[in-house]
């Protein structure tokens, strides 16, 4: 802990939670032990992030390949969002935690949607961390949408051709106005992006550990972040560039 620069913190981290199946696998267990663990794990990193004073935590729930799984593991993973969403609502709002959501929520059953939406509400003013729950997910569908949304847009004469920038594009994703994530993480060691955010990730440092997700505790996000600030992030330019500029900040 005392490695970590309390200045140079991540603004926005996103995880891609993984590793839930073969935890409970090498415990004979059945699959679904091991999504309920990996709950108990967003709990503990959602409090770290909070109490780090991370701006924004985005956390891939559920990919829209998810639906493929068995409905068996689909149907707990959803009542187990619903639960955990019923049972974090009033320690979400007491920590000043505002709940956004990412990815077709129109696809969730309505219990969870439902839940979900009236958690959105009841976090709206909430300033202190933004919880940002990618569900039902994926990063190709959420630029088509942007670009049908531009599209539109340039039908209705509300947009040129030449007014769309990568900023304004940013605009039309579904993390408009949450910076691009600084750092994204992913447990149990697969060297994958899997569909997650590929366009707010252009420059996004990357962090992967061999851990399983349920195993990610407090002292993992933080050896993340300690390493993420080791990290020269140089935007395409050079380390001479970097340098000047951050004289020239000073
Ligand atoms: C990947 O592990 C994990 C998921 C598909 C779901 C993530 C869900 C949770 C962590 C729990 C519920 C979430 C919230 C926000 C309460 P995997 O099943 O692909 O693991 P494997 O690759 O080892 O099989």
């Amino acid at each position: 802990m005392d490695r970590l620069d309390k200045n140079k913190l991540p603004r926005h981290i996103a995880i891609i939670m993984d590793g839930n199946g073969r935890w409970a696998e090498k415990r004979l267990l059945n699959r679904i032990r091991g999504h309920q663990e990996g709950a108990n794990t967003v709990r503990e990193i959602v409090k770290t992030c909070r109490e780090l004073g991370i701006e924004v935590l985005t956390l891939y729930a559920f990919s829209v390949e998810n639906w493929d799984r068995p409905p068996i593991e689909v149907n707990a993973l959803m009542s187990l969002l619903r639960r955990y969403l019923l049972r974090e609502l009033d320690e979400m709002f007491d920590n000043d935690i505002r709940l956004t959501a990412i990815g077709d929520i129109e696809n969730l059953p309505k219990g969870v949607s439902t839940v979900l939406i009236d958690a959105m509400k009841k976090t709206k003013t909430c300033k202190g961390m933004i919880l940002n729950l990618a569900l039902s997910y994926g990063g190709r569908n959420d630029i088509l949408r942007a670009v049908r949304r531009i599209i539109n847009d340039y039908e209705l004469k509300k947009i040129k051709s030449e007014d769309i920038t990568t900023d304004v594009f940013s605009n039309y994703l579904s993390t408009a106005g949450i910076p691009d994530p600084d750092l994204l993480i992913r447990t149990s060691g697969e060297y994958r992006v899997s569909n997650f955010l590929l366009w707010q990730i252009a420059y996004t440092e990357i962090y992967i550990t061999e851990t399983l997700w349920p195993d990610f505790k407090k002292r993992d996000l933080i050896e993340a972040i300690i390493e993420f600030q080791t990290r020269e992030r140089r935007f395409g330019l050079t380390g001479e560039q970097i340098g000047d500029r951050d004289k020239n900040r000073a």
